[in-house]
């Protein structure tokens, strides 16, 4: 039996997760079983609890969990990866379990310098960022501001757009702006007049704007600085009336942006140009207070489940 991480209801996830057994998976054609040692956590997985995405009966259990990283268990014919290899595995649907089947296409090799902890928190943050990178076709003549550069998927657009040689400023907690300082950025706070921070630390004019917190104040004052098709969103959801461009990998152009990103960000992760912090580490058996902590105001990281 292989213990799975579910949801039985949707709610607060102290009351509805639950660790339940299932039957061991098998890898078919094309496919491998993977023994997952860790697995990353997202707002999304959160927000898929808390029944904000979907309330719907039918999904119930609920399987959660975007990404992991482990070792193959099984390959199934077809496949050119093979029992032991380590991997990162993403996309992916119930990552949070000891076991999982997936498309073999979605198990990526963890080259060796990565450790299998940051890997399994790396892709799902990681191939968003890129995505916003390369929407906006950031190059050394942008000026960028990142809404949110010290979060997981803000950290890594910053670090991408400064390797594309932009000039980056970024919001941040005051307690995070050295981070950011270390990342290529400069800080800004949020919690004051945002407008008048930015202004203040931009050393020219804002050219493309990267928004990972999609609050109003963050939109307006991007808008108040370049055009919309400048702006990105990956949380903005009730702004794209205001024009400009909200992503959420449903797209081709963002699809394809994604899958390019996944071999560059574990490479990056091997070499050290990208980091994953980790804020915690929790089992599924105490996975409630790492979803209650990513649900507030946390401490920078990812915070990582194992089985
Ligand atoms: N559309 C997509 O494809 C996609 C993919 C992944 C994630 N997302 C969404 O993107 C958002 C960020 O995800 P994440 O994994 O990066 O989350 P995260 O690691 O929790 O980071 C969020 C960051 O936002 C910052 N923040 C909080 N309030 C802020 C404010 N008012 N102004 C500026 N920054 C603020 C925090 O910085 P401080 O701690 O420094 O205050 C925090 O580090 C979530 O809503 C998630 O659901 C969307």
């Amino acid at each position: 039996m292989t213990r799975r991480l579910v949801a039985t209801d949707y709610g607060s996830p102290a009351q509805v997760l639950s660790v339940i057994d299932a039957d061991d998976p098998v890898a078919g054609d094309g496919h491998v079983v993977v023994a997952v040692a860790a697995a990353g956590l997202n707002p999304f997985d959160v927000k898929r609890v808390q029944g904000v995405m979907s309330t719907d009966p039918n999904a119930l259990p609920l399987a959660i969990g975007g990404e992991a990283a482990g070792t193959v268990a099984q390959a199934g014919p077809g496949t050119d990866l093979v029992v032991g290899d380590r991997v990162a595995v993403y996309p992916v649907s119930g990552a949070f379990a000891e076991q999982i089947v997936v498309d073999a296409a979605a198990a990526h090799p963890i080259p060796d310098g990565a450790s299998t902890e940051a890997a399994a928190g790396l892709l799902l943050a990681g191939v968003t960022a890129y995505d916003t990178v390369a929407t906006l076709d950031i190059g050394a003549d942008d000026v960028v501001l990142v809404h949110g550069g010290s979060g997981a998927v803000g950290s890594i657009a910053v670090v991408l757009a400064a390797a594309r040689g932009a000039t980056v400023i970024a919001t941040a907690s005051q307690a995070n702006h050295d981070h950011l300082r270390d990342l290529g950025a400069v800080p800004v706070a949020y919690d004051g007049d945002l407008a008048a921070a930015v202004a203040d630390a931009s050393p020219g004019a804002i050219t493309a704007v990267i928004d990972t917190v999609g609050t109003d104040v963050a939109i307006d004052v991007s808008l108040q600085s370049v055009s919309p098709d400048r702006i990105v969103s990956i949380a903005a959801w009730g702004r794209g009336d205001d024009g400009i461009v909200l992503l959420n990998g449903s797209s081709e152009s963002s699809r394809a942006n994604r899958r390019a990103a996944v071999a560059p960000l574990l490479d990056a992760l091997a070499d050290g140009q990208i980091t994953v912090d980790i804020a915690g580490t929790f089992s599924f058996d105490d996975a409630a207070q790492a979803f209650d902590a990513l649900d507030g105001r946390h401490p920078r990281g990812k915070y990582i489940l194992t089985p």
